[in-house]
């Protein structure tokens, strides 16, 4: 049985003050189980005030850099993150890679470097409109994985969080029908197993992100290869973040 792993991503929403009132407000209604882990990721400058009044909710970071420290102005360090005791970190979001120029090697790079410091990487995957209209998105996310996954041995990649986030579903209100994103979802299991071998691909959880809210996630949730979501703008309401997290009830 895999466990359920369901995360906010806040990008570039609220302010520092704002971020501690939010989690104050909803961390003791979290209903934490050992079976499902509830995330934030939050903007930088607000890790470690939040990760200090967060208990239920696990505090993620949205990026990071891969190399120990050095002359790269703006960026924030593993071993920074590892002082916070930040235990996730989401890697290579499709807006990190298009807005910013991300590559395939720095993703890598990035999830080695946070696995050597037991960090889970939330590695994102996920094609454009163009690529889901022209009908190869298991070539284009096949691409994404393998090159995410070089280097990396089968007891790591089982650590890794793989998220599925097709970029014509983000923020656009379009989600991809349960089925749409159960069969893409399946299809890196697959490829997973290909990679690695059949335990490596049976316990490693793969999140769908894209335009999930409180009203279908139990629809995404029960399909057989999803574990769980990566939820922006309906993540940074307080009742519709509850209602992600508890929808269990
Ligand atoms: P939305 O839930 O706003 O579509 O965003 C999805 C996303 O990009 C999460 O990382």
């Amino acid at each position: 049985m895999r466990k359920q792993i369901i995360v906010g991503n806040w990008k570039m929403f609220k302010t520092n003050s704002q971020a501690i009132e939010f989690i104050k407000s909803v961390d003791s209604k979290v209903k934490a189980d050992e079976n499902i882990i509830a995330g934030i990721a939050v903007p930088s400058i607000m890790l470690s005030d939040v990760q200090k009044v967060a208990k239920n909710i696990v505090i993620s970071a949205q990026n990071c850099y891969f190399e120990q420290e050095g002359a790269f102005t703006g960026e924030i360090s593993v071993p920074m993150l590892q002082d916070l005791g930040i235990k996730y970190a989401v890697i290579g979001h499709s807006e990190r890679r298009d807005i910013f120029g991300e590559t395939d090697e720095m993703i890598n790079n990035k999830a080695k470097a946070l696995l050597a410091a037991s960090i889970t990487p939330i590695l994102c995957c996920g094609e454009s409109l163009k690529t889901y209209e022209d009908g190869t998105t298991i070539d284009w996310v096949k691409s994404q994985i393998t090159k995410g996954f070089e280097g990396i041995s089968a007891d790591d990649a089982k650590k890794v969080v793989i998220a599925y986030e097709p970029i014509w579903a983000i923020g656009t209100g379009k989600v991809a029908t349960p089925e749409i994103a159960q069969n893409v979802c399946k299809e890196i299991r697959d490829i997973i197993k290909n990679i690695y071998n059949q335990n490596v691909a049976d316990e490693i959880l793969i999140q769908y992100g894209g335009s999930v809210k409180p009203e279908n996630i139990k629809d995404i949730l029960d399909q057989t290869d999803i574990d769980g979501a990566l939820v922006g703008g309906a993540s940074l309401i307080e009742d519709s973040y509850l209602g992600l997290v508890n929808y269990k009830g």
